[in-house]
């Protein structure tokens, strides 16, 4: 009997100690840096890489382990650049480096960042990313990925730049029933109207200057046609509905036909001409209309002060009521910093998925010519009188110098198809600009 309790309590003692074993070689591995690579070593890839540098006391704090980037995928090489001895050419040797646990995709494009993400993913190595063109057309297919191999597919950065608003929309809001999004989501327009408020200067030469800043590329359609602000609704418009709104799906007004006489115009209404992505709940339908266009913004509205470069995010919530996310949608660091943040979520959560809402269901979207609006237009002034036979309750508006030859109106609320139908009946329109309410 006493040989029997011994050898239970030699078992016991040995289990004992196997646990500590046990334990300690989990501490010992949970302790080990954790690794990272980062594609695409530009503007945002090479902030991404000196801010683990510039703050790394505060990138520990948050992982304790340590997050260090060992690979940089890049085209050129970097000479005399601090970070050159990482830089690679070769995709695979990232991926075959059992070390690397999280990747940071700062390409851009869809290819062959689609295919490095997808890659990735499937190892378990989860992606962060600023890449809004990829997440738009592929988010849903690669968050799925990434649940299917226990890692995750993080993309703070690609909405907003350094503005936090996916992870907000993730958290923070979950328990919301959102009612509307309005988001000046691209800092190149939004400096651009900015300046034509302030300085009086044409279209072209403010475009002259943004290219010249920095601020807008020498290629300027995606910005001053809507395609970036349009791509960004529809991300924030799917992680609203849990589903895939298409960006293809959204009708889409740049700002390139907006002139210095429509900014005065704005200008003497009190109001300001910003470049929005707005996403609003159709009750009755159970869907959502969506748009990007231009919108006269009253000054009562929170967004009518956001300028120069600057992004915020406007979102109504049925309990929260209003909430605003302002910032820098754009920018080495502010972008950087965004990515980083994912990159630490993801360093934490190694071996599992952070989840987000967004399936690869397509949203049917309300028409948005069904929507009700109000508009503000100019027209030749001999239409004057049949201005006011078809639009009911139109309202004049006068500007300082103001071109003669020309009347100014806006109107009541109506659908976009009725006021169409209207409009078409008046010769001479210079401009149409949607009015948001306060
Ligand atoms: N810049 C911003 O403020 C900002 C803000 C928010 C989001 N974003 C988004 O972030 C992404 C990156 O923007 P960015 O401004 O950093 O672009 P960028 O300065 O052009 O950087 C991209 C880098 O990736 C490299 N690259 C391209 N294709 C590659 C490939 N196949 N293999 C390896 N390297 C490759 C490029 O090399 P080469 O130069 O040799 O082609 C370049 O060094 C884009 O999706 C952009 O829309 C940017």
């Amino acid at each position: 009997m006493k040989e029997v309790r011994n050898l239970r309590n030699i078992v016991r003692d040995l289990c004992d100690v196997a646990g500590i074993l046990k334990k300690y070689r989990q501490e010992r591995n949970g302790k080990q840096m954790i690794k990272a690579a980062v594609l695409g070593f530009g503007t945002v890839g090479s902030g991404v890489v000196e801010l683990f540098d510039i703050n790394r006391s505060s990138v520990a704090r948050r992982v304790p382990e340590g997050v260090e980037v060992k690979y940089i995928l890049d085209l050129r090489e970097f000479p005399g650049s601090p970070y050159a001895d990482r830089v690679v050419h070769d995709y695979d040797i990232i991926l075959n480096d059992p070390e690397i646990r999280v990747i940071c995709e700062t390409m851009g494009g869809k290819e062959p960042a689609f295919t490095f993400s997808k890659k990735a993913l499937e190892k378990g190595i989860s992606v962060c990313t600023s890449n809004k063109e990829l997440v738009a057309a592929h988010g849903p297919e690669l968050l799925k990925i990434a649940q299917e191999h226990n890692c995750s597919y993080l993309f703070e950065a690609s909405v907003g730049g350094g503005i936090p608003i996916i992870r907000p929309m993730n958290t923070s809001l979950a328990p919301e029933y959102i009612t509307q999004i309005i988001g000046i989501l691209n800092g190149t327009t939004n400096y651009m109207m900015t300046r034509m408020e302030q300085e009086d200067i044409s279209f072209e030469d403010v475009l002259r200057q943004a290219q010249d800043n920095g601020y807008a590329e020498k290629n300027p359609e995606a910005d001053i046609e809507g395609h970036d602000a349009c791509r960004k609704i529809a991300i924030l418009s799917s992680l609203m509905c849990g589903k895939t709104v298409r960006y293809e799906d959204i009708p889409c007004e740049g700002i390139s036909h907006i002139s210095m006489t429509d900014v005065a115009y704005a200008r003497s209404m009190g109001r300001a001409i910003k470049l929005l992505g707005i996403s609003e709940r159709d009750e009755e339908a159970g869907t959502f209309y969506v748009r990007t266009a231009p919108y006269m913004v009253p000054a009562s509205h929170p967004l009518h002060g956001v300028e120069d470069v600057f992004n915020a995010v406007f979102v109504h919530g049925n309990l929260v009521d209003n909430v605003m996310f302002y910032g820098r949608g754009a920018g080495k660091f502010p972008t950087a910093s965004a990515v980083v943040s994912d990159m630490l979520d993801c360093a934490l959560n190694i071996g599992q998925t952070i989840p987000v809402r967004w399936t690869d269901e397509v949203m049917q979207l309300s028409d948005a010519a069904q929507k009700v609006e109000r508009w503000f237009v100019r027209v030749d002034a001999a239409e004057a009188e049949k201005v006011k036979a078809l639009f009911d309750g139109c309202e004049t508006v006068t500007a300082p110098k103001a071109p003669a030859d020309e009347t100014a109106f806006t109107t009541a609320p109506m659908t976009e198809a009725a006021f169409a139908e209207k409009i078409a009946q008046l010769a001479g329109v210079k401009s149409t600009i949607r009015l948001l309410e306060a």
